[in-house]
């Protein structure tokens, strides 16, 4: 049996990116491939028991490179639990943020040394890097107001970009609360990713709707994957 290919989706907050992920994970299903879709933090259910407290509004302050172990750790059991078995079944993995998630927020726009990201980087992802990754790109003003407007929308009601997946509480996240810089600087990140490894990633603009970035997400499936594997 082949392996399967792994998708990941990153960007700032409010990009849009998780409803591309389901979008693509939709179409690959409806194309007759096998899906598994899944989200950093979290996948696994000790990874989601981590996403709990590492999103947790109501933690003490604490040291960024013990946040990033965390990340690391629910990354490390997210890989063995759900990802690896699953591109070993031959299944398309698609995936709601990954390392360079922690590249950029932890790194580039954190507190935490790059090097030392590298070289967890190394150890954790080892040989299971993204085949394709898809940087939703959006100016950060935008998309703190998609995420500000997604944070005051009762549970009940639809919110304009995405369902919440959890309470509000935890979605009220910290990340979130940071200023326009940080944003700014998160969106120069992983545009920054995406020019040095050309290769592995392709950035989609954000500001379009969302049929056709889901356009342009499969254009680059199509054209990066799908034609490779025929
Ligand atoms: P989430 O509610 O899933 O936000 P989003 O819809 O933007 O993905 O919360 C995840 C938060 O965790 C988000 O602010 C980005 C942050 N994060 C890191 O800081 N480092 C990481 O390695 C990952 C995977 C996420």
């Amino acid at each position: 049996m082949t392996a399967g290919w792994f998708i990941t989706f990153e960007g700032g907050e409010g990009s849009g990116k998780s409803t591309q992920a389901k979008r693509l994970a939709d179409r690959l299903t409806a194309e007759g491939h096998a899906v598994t879709v899944t989200r950093e933090p979290g996948g696994s259910p000790f990874a989601e028991r981590l996403r709990a407290l590492i999103l947790d509004p109501k933690l003490e302050t604490h040291s960024p490179l013990a946040e990033a172990l965390l990340f690391a750790s629910a990354r490390a059991d997210h890989l063995e639990q759900v990802i690896r078995p699953a591109l070993a079944a031959g299944r398309f993995v698609v995936c709601d943020r990954f390392s360079d998630s922690t590249r950029v927020y932890q790194g580039y726009a954190g507190r935490v040394e790059p090097r030392l990201l590298e070289a967890l980087e190394l150890i954790i992802v080892q040989h299971t890097k993204p085949d394709l990754t898809i940087v939703v790109d959006i100016p950060a003003e935008i998309g703190l107001a998609r995420a500000s407007l997604r944070l005051n929308t009762p549970p009940n009601q639809a919110p304009s970009e995405k369902t919440p997946k959890q309470p509000r509480s935890l979605l009220a996240d910290r990340f979130e609360a940071r200023g326009l810089d940080f944003h700014k600087k998160l969106r120069e990140g992983f545009v920054e990713i995406a020019r040095l490894e050309p290769q592995r990633c392709v950035v989609v603009d954000g500001q379009k709707s969302p049929d056709d970035v889901a356009r342009d997400v499969w254009a680059a499936v199509q054209s990066r994957l799908l034609n490779e594997a025929t």
